[in-house]
């Protein structure tokens, strides 16, 4: 028997796949003469939270992003009050590609177990982990899917997560997202790279080339707040969780994945953090060899590399007043190739 009379739902959507996942499971919660209501988390701003007399059934929704739930989702969790009735459930949508008839999934790696403890820390029991694998939306690293191959996939899952929405009206737990176990905790090291240092890195791989005339829309829409004006350009903070959101809202198509201006950031990171290395290990008399060392040298390293990143892009972001510089970082783009398409299945403005 179910201990609770309604549903919350939070979730964070960059591209608009977990807030669909979001609003079918509700569908079948009203369906089943239950309240239920979605609850978008940008920006941890104006979230709505379950009444004193309310003994609810609550989810998370999320992006998988770097192996991990996406960063905001985590600082909600970590942040979400005790004693909201008991159980919970995690959401979690990945990078769902379609090889000829092969629905391809994505990768979990901590996502959803690291949230799990995190709650259960909180006195919250999960009954249902499940993956969704909707179109991916990593634009940087390969064109948006065709629509008819979007279309097939969301046809494909929507039946799936209205049916694990059923599994839990009906008392029954569902611990799917946790068959992959074995494969997600070997990805765990990078999960814990990305998200001590991959994802700034990438926050400092956007910009706006000369299409962008100001329209605000990347600011306002932004779900971390992290787009500001610099120069009368666009700007992204080291905040940036990489969600998407901008680069596929952008009504221009302003707004690219520099890739040759990360390339030469990991050029003067590996010089800069080879000097370094060397400087310490000869100064201090270090044994390269030694374990600590070796580890500590990790860390060194991403502290090294949002460094360059930042003082890299902070330069370019001025030098892109001078249009050889817009020329270079634009044409060293993969996602200015024409047909590099974006992510546009939703096309409403709050995802
Ligand atoms: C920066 C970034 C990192 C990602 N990392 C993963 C990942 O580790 N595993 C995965 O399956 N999908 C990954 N994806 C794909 C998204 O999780 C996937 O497209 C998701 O469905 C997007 O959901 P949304 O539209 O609600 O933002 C990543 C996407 C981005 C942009």
């Amino acid at each position: 028997m179910a201990h609770w009379d309604s549903l919350y739902i939070y979730y964070i959507s960059g591209t608009g796949n977990a807030r669909l996942s979001s609003e079918w499971v509700a569908e079948e919660f009203r369906k089943n003469g239950l309240r239920a209501s979605v609850h978008q988390i940008d920006r941890l701003e104006n979230i709505s939270m379950p009444a004193a007399n309310e003994k609810p059934l609550i989810g998370f929704a999320f992006p998988t992003h770097g192996f991990n739930a996406a960063p905001i989702m985590l600082r909600f969790i970590a942040g979400f009050p005790r004693g909201y009735g008991k159980e919970v459930f995690l959401l979690n949508t990945r990078a769902g590609m379609k090889l000829s008839r092969i629905f391809m999934p994505g990768i979990t790696g901590l996502a959803l177990i690291l949230p799990a403890f995190l709650l259960y820390l909180k006195g919250y029991r999960c009954i249902g982990f499940r993956p969704v694998d909707l179109p991916s939306n990593w634009i940087p690293l390969h064109p948006g899917l065709r629509t008819k191959v979007i279309e097939s996939i969301i046809t494909h899952w929507q039946p799936v997560v209205r049916k694990f929405a059923g599994k839990l009206i009906s008392g029954k737990k569902v611990y799917r997202g946790l068959f992959s176990l074995p494969l997600d905790l070997l990805v765990s090291p990078i999960a814990a790279g990305y998200y001590i240092g991959g994802r700034f890195f990438l926050s400092k791989t956007f910009i706006a080339n000369s299409n962008c005339y100001n329209c605000g829309i990347c600011i306002k829409e932004c779900p971390t707040a992290s787009i500001i004006l610099v120069n009368n350009r666009p700007y992204w903070k080291l905040t940036c969780e990489s969600c998407m959101r901008c680069m596929n809202l952008c009504p221009r198509k302003a707004i690219e994945a520099a890739h040759g201006i990360a390339a030469g950031m990991i050029f003067l990171f590996s010089l800069a953090n080879g000097w370094l290395l060397m400087t310490i290990a000869g100064k201090l008399g270090i044994a390269e060899g030694a374990l600590w060392w070796k580890i500590l040298t990790q860390f060194i390293g991403i502290g090294v590399m949002v460094a360059v990143a930042t003082v890299v892009y902070l330069a370019v972001h001025y030098a892109m007043a001078f249009k050889p510089i817009r020329w270079l970082a634009r044409f060293t783009s993969l996602t200015t190739i024409p047909g590099w398409r974006r992510y546009r299945y939703l096309k409403n403005k709050r995802q």
